[in-house]
């Protein structure tokens, strides 16, 4: 009877696995899952949010650059940063200026909101632009 139930239990387990590696394998990959997604693009997932929301003030005809140098048109400018110090710290995405203006609740980094007409970013396009600088913030 022992035997007989140990297996049984065994294939229960091994099946349970199979069924949760399978649901992993065919969901939708969330941040934060064992299984390590792809690292985030800076060329094909961060700037094309840029250059659509950001750029037509952050290049060198724009206010935003006129203002305080902030280019947002290539990896070196956004790393550059503006006359006030670093926009990104890589791996910290919690400090980084970056990301303070972007998000909802954007009262913490000298109240900027950015972009600060019109529509927010998506928590979506937020969630990349943090997990790109999480990753390293690389010129990938
Ligand atoms: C309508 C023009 C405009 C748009 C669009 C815009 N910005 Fe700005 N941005 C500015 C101006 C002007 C400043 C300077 C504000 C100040 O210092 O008072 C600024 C400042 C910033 C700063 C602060 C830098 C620092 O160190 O003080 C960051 C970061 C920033 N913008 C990021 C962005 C991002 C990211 C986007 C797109 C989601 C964006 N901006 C869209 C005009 C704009």
């Amino acid at each position: 009877m022992r035997p007989v139930l140990r297996t049984l239990s065994l294939s229960l387990l091994i099946g349970a696995a199979g069924a949760a590696a399978a649901a992993i394998g065919e969901g939708p990959v969330l941040p934060g899952a064992s299984a390590a997604p792809p690292p985030t693009s800076f060329s094909r997932q961060v700037l094309p949010i840029l250059e659509q929301r950001c750029v037509v003030c952050h290049s060198p005809s724009g206010v935003g650059y006129k203002a305080i140098g902030l280019d947002l048109r290539s990896y070196e400018g956004v790393m550059a940063g503006s006359i006030y110090g670093v926009a990104v710290i890589p791996r910290h995405p919690e400090l980084s200026p970056l990301i303070a203006v972007i998000q909802k609740n954007r009262a913490s980094f000298k109240n900027l909101k950015m972009p600060p007409l019109g529509k927010l970013l998506s928590p979506a396009e937020t969630d990349m632009i943090g997990r790109w600088i999480a990753e390293g913030a690389k010129d990938n």
